[in-house]
């Protein structure tokens, strides 16, 4: 199940060239799409399938603003409609298929996929990228196959970084202690916390002299479907306040992006970024970064599609609950409001809700 009326993440925008071949396929919350830039640089987002026999349009070609079928040859405007069809000069009204609004936001590409009317940009969640001159970003992507709430429950439960990710992020079982505060958003939940005096995290403890302790800060905005942004700040041991500005020296400040979005119920695409400021870059620190969060999503795959299969092999299975479950219950929650929300209006306005 997809909350319609979201944006979603289609990828970083260096993705999609002006190229001649340039038609990007992406399958978004159960739908297929063809994303293409036109002349002018605008993106535009349409339904992979052609209104005559459901042709892939990316097997299609670009035509100035337009893309053609390349099976009988129909052309389609960049708001859908058909504009062409050779051999016939009649062109019905409902020779057209759908089109997405899209924005470019911080070098990712967001398509909306409900209804058009109430696609606010403003709804984009905040993020860092590669864009952004005051952060070193590196960015990549990988393919998970795994239903989207296991992501949100993995993402919202930091105590999994002591197991999961015992030889990148890990190093100590603060995180397992962690008192983080929460607080629900319209479209979200923000968490905040510190872990004060720990080691470093693995991947990082080589730098420093043996028993260096350290105070990490974490304040996360995660919103619907899917989207994780994580402000990672290490201070010398001491700094940690409760309130206010910490207290010490910052070592490192830096930004983790990700935006995870449901292709359908087995699987999602990961597009993620991490990066100092440049204030507390040094050479070879971002890149290090990224090295550091590629190898941790994979140990993260690893986990979410075996967890993924058994879950489909015994879906009713009754499962029992932690004190880690509480922070994913309730980005769970905020989402589930919202498709309940939306199955609500459908059945008030079914037609609305079938176009
Ligand atoms: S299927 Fe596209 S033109 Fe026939
Ligand atoms: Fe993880």
């Amino acid at each position: 199940m997809f909350v319609k009326n979201s944006w979603y993440c289609a990828g970083w925008d260096y993705e999609l060239s002006q190229g001649k071949e340039a038609l990007l396929t992406r399958r978004i919350a159960g739908e297929e799409l063809v994303l293409y830039r036109k002349p002018d640089g605008s993106v535009v987002a349409m339904e992979d399938r052609c209104c005559h026999r459901q042709a892939p349009l990316s097997l299609g070609k670009k035509e100035g603003d337009a893309l053609r079928c390349m099976y009988h040859g129909l052309k389609f405007g960049p708001d859908g409609k058909c504009v062409e069809i050779p051999g016939q000069e009649n062109i019905p009204p409902q020779a057209c298929v759908r089109t997405f609004p899209v924005v470019e936001k911080n070098n990712w590409i967001w398509v909306w996929m409900g209804d058009p009317e109430k696609a606010d940009p403003d709804l984009i969640c905040f993020s860092v990228g590669p864009g952004d001159r005051n952060w070193n970003i590196k960015t990549s992507k990988v393919r998970v196959n795994a239903n989207y709430r296991l992501e949100i429950a993995n993402l919202m439960d930091l105590s999994h970084v002591t197991w999961v990710h015992e030889h990148t992020f890990g190093g100590t079982d603060a995180y397992t202690y962690a008192d983080a505060k929460h607080t629900l958003t319209k479209r979200g939940v923000n968490s905040k916390f510190w872990l004060r005096g720990v080691p470093a995290p693995v991947f990082a403890q080589h730098l420093f002299p043996q028993g260096a302790l350290f105070d990490l800060r974490f304040d996360v905005e995660m919103t619907i479907p899917c989207n994780f942004v994580l402000h990672f700040q290490v201070w010398t041991p001491g700094s940690a306040t409760d309130d206010g500005e910490p207290t010490g020296q910052m070592i490192l400040d830096s930004y983790a992006s990700q935006a995870i979005t449901p292709r359908d119920e087995d699987s999602v695409d990961y597009y993620y970024a991490w990066g100092s400021s440049v204030a507390t870059d040094g050479p070879g620190m971002s890149d290090m970064l990224h090295e550091t969060i590629t190898t941790a999503f994979i140990e993260d795959k690893e986990m979410l599609e075996a967890q993924h299969q058994r879950m489909k092999e015994r879906p009713n299975k009754k499962m029992i609950e932690i004190v880690h479950d509480a922070a994913p219950g309730k980005l769970l929650w905020v989402l589930d409001k919202l498709l309940k929300d939306e199955a609500s209006e459908a059945a008030q306005a079914p037609e609305l809700a079938a176009s």
